[in-house]
């Protein structure tokens, strides 16, 4: 039988990834090595950007992966999600300049800057309103002030970097935590694996 393949991100999700990984007992990679496809123990791990995880399950390259919610949201990807690991807490917040009265109700023609353009489509339409949204690689904070953007939706986790850019938070989006996602096929034809796998790491999130 080949080893199961868990697809993980390079990013900010990684140093909780390792800790669980860890505190679980289950292999992990060990030195800060280049190498993005590397075997531990009986797992075999892809290190990926963190937009690409879900992609990577999806396809079946991976049988599982650990991504964030926010994540898994603007992807759209068609995988199961069995479990909450309880790290990497943070929300998808709508956020405009501080004090200005900004309602998103009020405003036809708002202007929207962010990472997450399906989730922002997606909860501008709900609420029935077709704002134009700019899609940024990053350091969104900047846009309102700037004159990009009215206002802008991203990751909010301790509120810094919106208060030191002059923003403040006019509504949550999504809740947002880091997720143990399943290829829906692996997770039949990888069953007694999975669930062990799965046994382990909800025994140490609980
Ligand atoms: C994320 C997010 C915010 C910041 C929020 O940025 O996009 O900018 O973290 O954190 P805070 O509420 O604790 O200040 P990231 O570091 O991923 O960089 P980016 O803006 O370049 O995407």
């Amino acid at each position: 039988m080949t080893s199961l393949t868990v697809a993980l991100s390079k990013g900010k999700l990684l140093p909780g990834t390792e800790a669980l990984f860890r505190r679980c007992g289950l292999p992990f990679p060990d030195g800060d090595s280049r190498r993005l496809v590397v075997a531990a123990g009986e797992l075999r791990f892809l290190f990926v950007k963190d937009a690409d995880v879900p992609t990577y399950v999806e396809y079946g390259v991976a049988d599982c992966g650990v991504a964030g919610r926010d994540v898994l949201l603007e992807s759209g990807s068609d995988v199961l999600e069995p479990l909450d690991l309880g790290f990497g807490r943070c929300r998808l917040a709508l956020a405009a300049p501080a004090r200005a009265g900004f309602s998103p109700d009020r405003v036809s023609t708002a202007r929207v800057a962010t990472k997450y353009p399906r989730v922002t489509t997606g909860y501008f339409l709900g609420r029935g309103l077709a704002v134009e949204v700019v899609k940024l690689a990053g350091s969104v904070e900047i846009a309102p002030g700037l004159g990009l953007a009215d206002c802008i939706v991203d990751v909010v986790e301790t509120g810094r970097t919106l208060l030191e850019n002059g923003l403040e938070v006019i509504e949550t989006v999504a809740e947002s935590s880091a997720r143990l996602i399943v290829n829906r096929a692996s997770y039949h034809a990888r069953h007694p694996e999975l669930q062990a796998l799965l046994a382990q790491l909800r025994g140490a999130t609980a």
